[in-house]
């Protein structure tokens, strides 16, 4: 029988950075990210029966044929004995496509790997709702850690953590006990550079093995998860900006402090984020940054005060940015 899945999912923004693994792509601290809704990947997924036992699987990105992302895939679903059946009995043909333009520099494989695992997920198992999101949060970390976060909105946490229950570190769990301040939060992407990325994630996370500074790096996220529960609960604005703009630092300067130094920030980055320093203090405003594992910014901002921020990206930010999206806090994908 030959079936078609279409799984499409968000990406996520951490708050509280996940930098450091061990094992099979476990995290060695806990992470917060809160959720988006229009960078989203969808993923298309043909099943066709076959007799042989090859594994034949054809990965397209937006209409065209890639080889090295093929392999990426092969590679991690051969991995997985959940795919096994799925792998032997059919062929696969995957499309991907990307809300957003693909040479921006923003992370997608966060929401590539989530809606790949979700779609090989659905193809392979009759799962409903939350053991469907979980276990689909589970195999997708195997592909992309913070790909674990984007199944659940308007945040997540990803990684154990004292005092949360559920939280695990083989799969995220949603943040359930958010504040009105927090549950209507925008994310303007400022793309400052579109070049791929000298020194990858996955080299990164490598160098937190021998970092000098490692242990207190991560007894500090745990300690910001923690902080950023409560304030998502008591909604203290002052607080979510110094846990969050300390996060993004924190992230930059393990890679700095790396014994194979390096350094993702450009001149521009360092402008928008003096720029967002200056604007906060003038107007009291609550907004503020982040980063990923690269040099553009997040700027994050409740939508209360969206005339005002969009007012001075448009004016003062603009001219150090090559692309901004507009983006927003999200729920989560689906698969059907
Ligand atoms: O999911 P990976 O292996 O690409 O690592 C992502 C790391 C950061 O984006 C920098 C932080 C995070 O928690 O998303």
């Amino acid at each position: 029988m030959n079936k078609t899945i279409i799984s499409k999912y968000p990406s996520n923004i951490a708050l509280v950075k996940y930098w450091g693994k061990y094992g099979n792509q476990l995290p060695k601290n806990a992470s917060l990210s809160m959720t988006l809704s229009k960078a989203v990947t969808e993923v298309k997924l043909e099943l066709m029966e076959k007799t042989n036992s090859e594994i034949e699987l054809a990965y397209f990105f937006e209409g065209e044929e890639k080889e090295d992302f093929k392999e990426r895939i092969v590679k991690y679903a051969s991995a997985q004995p959940e795919f096994d059946y799925l792998l032997k009995n059919y062929a696969l043909k995957i499309n991907s496509t990307n809300s957003f333009p693909h040479s921006t520099g923003i992370a997608s494989s966060a929401s590539a790997f989530a809606a790949i695992a979700a779609a090989l997920l659905s193809a392979s198992a009759e799962l409903d709702g939350d053991i469907f999101n979980r276990e689909a949060s589970r195999l997708s970390r195997l592909g992309s850690g913070s790909a674990c976060r984007s199944f659940y909105g308007p945040y997540a946490v990803w990684g154990e953590l004292d005092g949360l229950d559920a939280s695990s570190n083989e799969f995220a769990v949603p943040v359930l006990e958010v504040h009105e301040n927090f549950k209507n939060m925008r994310d303007a992407i400022l793309i400052v550079e579109d070049q791929p990325k000298k020194v990858s994630s996955s080299v990164g996370h490598g160098l937190m093995k021998d970092h000098p500074y490692a242990e207190a790096r991560f007894v500090d996220a745990n300690k910001h998860c923690q902080e950023m529960l409560s304030t998502l609960k008591s909604g203290d604005f002052d607080k979510f900006i110094s846990i969050t703009e300390r996060e993004a630092l924190s992230l930059h300067a393990m890679m700095m402090t790396s014994t194979d130094y390096y350094m993702l920030m450009k001149p521009k980055t360092i402008q928008v984020i003096d720029e967002i320093f200056e604007f906060r203090e003038q107007t009291g405003l609550p907004i503020c940054f982040t980063l990923d594992a690269g040099p553009n910014v997040h700027l994050i901002y409740p939508e209360s005060i969206e005339k005002e921020v969009k007012t001075f990206v448009e004016t003062s930010l603009k001219k150090n940015t090559k692309l901004i999206i507009y983006d927003e806090i999200g729920f989560g994908g689906k698969t059907k």
